[in-house]
């Protein structure tokens, strides 16, 4: 529904409760409002389940059922059986009105979400040297969704990229570039992959030789102390890095305020936090020499190994206590995969132990692993390359539409948005937590719910608005809207907030990506059913409002999932 009729039935609830009740389950239980259809009688319903909080409905549904009917709503009714679902009737042509001539771009709600929360995203984090794998392609496109999401909901959002450039195997690099003689010139034209020959070139060695991985050791050493020759060398590989990840992520339409790496928590630049654990007691000295944290009798943590080097956990601890201090962040996510489950438990928990008032506002926004993408190169090793594949993938299908009512435009770019949307909607409309099999052919087809038909539709609706002859109204009038069709659209239409909220609640954005979903079917049938062209003037601009708004959620939901809209395809 509107947030102006969200706003205003909170606030009526909120008032017939008095101060009885504990605001934040309130709150939380406000969050459920779900606007629908009533199919057998026709009328717009907003029901609110108080089950569904950790709020104890019954003694309130009586209070809220007890108010009275207004220009908003013209009937409480309590339903279920211990009573205790209310559902407010609303005023047809008001709610109607509200959603069609609803124009805003962010949602705030005021006491259920008011924004102005300081999130830290941290999602894509892919290692130089090591592949960009689909791992960190999920963290990407999932990372980025959480992001928008906060940013539309008013909070102030810093997005993160923490880059792996760091550890034992970057010695295996650097002796990787020697031995190969690969030269700054040759390195700025495509760092990233050189970056990873060098690697598996000094691994391959290190089969046969065993003197390679005392040497990488060595170096990695030297690097993590600071005294290597090599550290400016390796500083401006990393510019060259991030050079080319730039372009890659602009090409996915994602972009970040910081490139964090992990580099910034070696051993000489935390010296002060090790000693800080150390002289709090959070650190021992084991019988190897190692500095370790005692997690739990049976466990100790590693934190510095006996030859002074930091370790992955190490680095991980310094940086949210350098990230807290830098922006006294609300909430941390980390968009990583499943498989670090247990660091990120074992992080929670030090930084628990070490008294960190702020350790649960960090959250592990975990996923599950995408199986079978692979290119013709091979399985996709680098970014670029499953998005080269997906555009190859695409100009071969190049999709001729199944109707004639979209211009076609064949150029690469668009070619390009189209087989980003399918690659990001075919993995934000599974569960985060389901491991999925790709194929190319689903994830690309434009019959099924996939981001080709997202955008399939988005460049029907502009097409219709250039098309069809009519203009749009000045005000809107409901009496003209009364077919069946168009109610379960406007419907539609008006339940955007509320998979918006539920997606951000939940961190789910299968949520949001099945509301498109249903709401693209909406579309598809009011497209096929009811005509804008050769219909009197007043109804073709009254259908041509419906078919705007419906345009505008589409377009603001699909820019909350990464995609760039199109309107010809
Ligand atoms: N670079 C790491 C990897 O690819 C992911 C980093 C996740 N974030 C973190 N704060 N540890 O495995």
């Amino acid at each position: 529904m509107s947030v102006r009729i969200r706003t205003e039935l909170c606030k009526k609830i909120r008032g017939s409760l008095g101060t009885t009740q504990p605001p934040e389950a309130l709150n939380s239980a406000l969050s459920y409002l779900e606007l629908r259809r009533d199919n057998s009688s026709g009328d717009f319903v907003v029901s609110l389940p108080l089950k569904t909080g950790e709020y104890d409905a019954r003694s309130s549904a009586d209070n809220i059922a007890s108010l009275k009917p207004d220009g908003l709503f013209t009937e409480v009714r309590l339903s279920g059986d211990r009573l205790d679902n209310v559902s407010f009737r609303l005023n047809r042509d008001r709610c109607i009105r509200e959603i069609l001539e609803n124009d805003s771009s962010t949602i705030t709600i005021p006491g259920v979400n008011s924004g102005g929360k300081k999130i830290i995203v941290e999602f894509s984090s892919p290692n130089i040297a090591k592949p960009f794998h689909v791992g960190h392609l999920r963290s990407t496109i999932i990372g980025n969704y959480i992001a928008n999401v906060n940013d539309f909901l008013c909070n102030d959002v810093r997005r993160i990229n923490y880059l792996g450039d760091w550890g034992t195997q970057f010695g295996f690099v650097q002796l990787g570039i020697d031995l190969l003689n690969v030269t700054e010139e040759k390195m700025k034209r495509e760092p990233i992959k050189l970056l990873y020959d060098a690697y598996v070139h000094a691994n391959k060695l290190a089969v046969t030789d065993p003197s390679i991985a005392e040497k990488a050791r060595q170096i990695f050493n030297d690097l993590e102390s600071g005294n290597a020759r090599d550290i400016e060398k390796w500083e401006t590989f990393r510019r060259f890095t991030v050079d080319e990840l730039s372009a890659t992520y602009e090409r996915l339409g994602v972009r970040f305020h910081e490139y964090n790496w992990e580099s910034t928590y070696n051993a000489k630049k935390i010296s002060q936090i090790i000693s800080f654990m150390e002289s709090q007691g959070f650190l021992i000295t084991d019988s190897e020499g190692r500095k370790v944290f005692p997690f739990h009798e049976k466990r100790n943590v590693p934190i510095i190994k006996s030859d002074g080097s930091t370790l992955y956990i190490t680095r991980d601890i310094a940086a949210a206590m350098d990230r807290f201090d830098k922006y006294k962040f609300d909430a941390m996510y980390y968009v990583v995969d499943t498989a670090q489950n247990e660091h990120f438990v074992t992080l929670i928990k030090i930084l628990e132990k070490m008294k960190c008032s702020w350790a649960d506002r960090l959250l592990h926004v975990k996923f599950g692993r995408i199986k079978g993408m692979s290119t013709r190169k091979g399985s996709a090793v680098f970014l670029q390359d499953i998005l080269d594949e997906t555009l190859a993938v695409m100009r071969e299908n190049q999709i001729q539409s199944p109707t004639t009512k979209v211009s076609l435009d064949s150029s690469d770019k668009s070619t390009d948005i189209l087989g980003i949307s399918a690659v990001i909607i075919n993995d934000l409309k599974q569960r985060r937590s389901k491991d999925y099999n790709f194929d190319w052919n689903k994830a690309l087809d434009i019959k099924g719910d996939t981001g080709v038909k997202l955008q399939y539709v988005h460049c029907r609706l502009t097409s219709l608005e250039e098309n069809s002859g009519a203009k749009l109204p000045t005000e809107c009038d409901p009496s003209l809207l009364r077919e069946q069709i168009i109610e379960e659209l406007i419907a539609q239409i008006g339940r955007f907030d509320q998979a918006v909220v539920r997606s951000h609640r939940e961190l789910e954005p299968c949520v949001l990506v099945n509301y498109l979903f249903a709401l693209s079917h909406a579309i598809n049938k009011g497209l096929k059913e009811l005509r804008v062209k050769g219909e009197p003037e007043d109804v073709a601009s009254q259908r041509l409002l419906v078919f705007y708004a419906a345009k505008r959620v589409l377009a603001q939901g699909m820019k909350l999932l990464g995609l760039h809209p199109l309107n010809k395809m």
